[in-house]
């Protein structure tokens, strides 16, 4: 890498609950992480409901911090859940708080998807929908590989780390593409 200055990484999971997958699938991030790149996971529990009286009345100082720390992040790393064929409301309703103008944090921000679901599809059809919503937000998203755990109950351990050796191997190229991208597009 020709850029010493390491890409610093939002990682964003759209599961709340402790023994989640889609989180594990993070953590396992946190430690394939190549050479020049910084992943934290910032925890979306703490936000509200999206609500458009409240954003006009002031941004709540929880969404503000998070919209500052997409700000402050060089890229951002999602874990998708599957629900009901699309996104969980968890993660749709971060992005909605993220989403308004002005000052739009993800505006230009390059970013990474994985997902783990119980189904076979291992989140397919979610990150399609991922992928479509932050189009419409000027993100650049890696496009491969697609980084899809499906029967994700076999593919952790029960102390939620990720033991399957395809699906870590993925999700490292993920972050190699991730980094390499975030460096060409590094406002200069
Ligand atoms: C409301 C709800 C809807 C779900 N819909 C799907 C689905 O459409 N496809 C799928 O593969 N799994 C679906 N699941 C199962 C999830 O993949 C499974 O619960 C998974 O563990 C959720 O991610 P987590 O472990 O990160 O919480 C659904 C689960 C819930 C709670």
């Amino acid at each position: 890498m020709s850029d010493p200055t390491p890409v610093k990484v939002l990682a964003l999971s759209g599961s709340l609950r402790k023994a989640s997958f889609n989180t594990a699938s993070l953590r396992a991030a946190m430690e394939l992480a190549p050479p020049g790149m910084a992943i934290e996971i910032y925890d979306l529990a703490p936000l509200p409901m999206y609500n458009d009286d409240v954003r006009l009345a002031g941004y709540p100082p929880v969404v503000q911090a998070f919209r500052s720390a997409i700000a402050a992040s060089d890229a951002i790393l999602f874990a998708s859940p599957e629900y009901n064929y699309s996104v969980s409301g968890v993660l749709k309703n971060a992005i909605d708080w993220a989403s308004r103008v002005p000052n739009m944090p993800f505006d230009n921000k390059v970013a990474a998807i994985v997902g783990a679901s119980g189904g076979a599809l291992g989140t397919a059809r979610s990150q399609r929908d991922l992928r479509w919503i932050l189009s419409g937000l000027n993100v650049h998203v890696v496009n491969l590989p697609h980084v899809y755990i499906g029967n994700a109950a076999q593919k952790f351990d029960a102390n939620g780390k990720l033991t399957d050796q395809p699906s870590r191997d993925f999700i490292k190229q993920l972050l190699e593409n991730l980094r390499d991208l975030a460096v060409r597009l590094r406002p200069r």
